[in-house]
């Protein structure tokens, strides 16, 4: 069962994932057709997800690159054959990625709307049955916006109408951006492998472990 808040790795590098998981703090992966062309620009789609699945749980987000409704859904349904459990269609946010969510999610398909930049396009995507809602935090601020609002917001509307989706919050820049996307209220920040990294270094943990090592190795010695 996937807790309540969870952290997702935002990228498509099976070494790196598979040694981010073994952190234990994951609970799943997104992707999307850019960090895939910069990973990895040779790679098969599926032999590249299914390596992905491997070694991972949870989630794994794929998104759609075709742009036509009957296209999109044939896209889709390949997609979801890889592992109808843990494959999430990530559907681009238009009004042919509406029809295309909608068309989904009566299927039972699970989906995940990105792009989103605004708490309207937010709420319509949940309104139409997304599982996942993927708010765009650095890009939202490059436009010279604060991104908190549109996340509390969303979040406030999720809850008052009891609506299932949850908040993926990407495009994450820095440290800051993840802390202040869970205190405006997202489910899931998924954040990049070099991002995850930093926030486990500090310089006072450092020397603070140097510090004791040093006086264990040290123990009993005469000064
Ligand atoms: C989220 O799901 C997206 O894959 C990603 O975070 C987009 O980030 P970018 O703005 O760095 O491209």
């Amino acid at each position: 069962m996937q807790p309540r808040m969870a952290i997702f790795i935002d990228s498509s590098d099976p070494k790196e994932i598979e040694e981010l998981f073994s952190w234990g703090c994951l609970s799943g992966v997104t992707t999307n057709p850019l960090i895939i062309a910069k990973e990895a620009p040779d790679a098969d789609l599926g032999e590249r997800i299914k390596q992905v699945l491997a070694v991972s749980w949870g989630d794994v987000s794929v998104e759609l690159t075709t742009e036509t409704v009957s296209e999109m859904l044939a896209e889709a349904e390949g997609y979801h054959a890889w592992d109808p459990k843990r494959i999430v269609i990530k559907v681009p946010f238009s009004e042919t990625g509406m029809k295309v969510l909608h068309a989904l999610a009566k299927k039972g398909v699970k989906t995940n709307v990105t792009c989103l930049m605004a708490f309207n396009q937010a709420y319509l995507a949940a309104l139409s049955g997304a599982t996942y809602v993927s708010i765009f935090s650095g890009r939202v601020q490059d436009m010279g916006y604060d991104v908190r609002p549109v996340i509390a917001a969303t979040r406030d509307v999720l809850e008052r109408e009891d609506l299932d989706s949850k908040i993926i919050v990407g495009s994450m820049r820095h440290i800051m951006d993840v802390n202040e996307a869970l205190e405006a209220g997202a489910h899931v920040p998924t954040i990049p492998p070099a991002i995850l990294r930093k926030m486990v270094w500090n310089p006072r943990t450092e020397t603070t472990i140097e510090e004791f090592n040093t006086a264990w190795r040290n123990r009993g010695k005469k000064k």
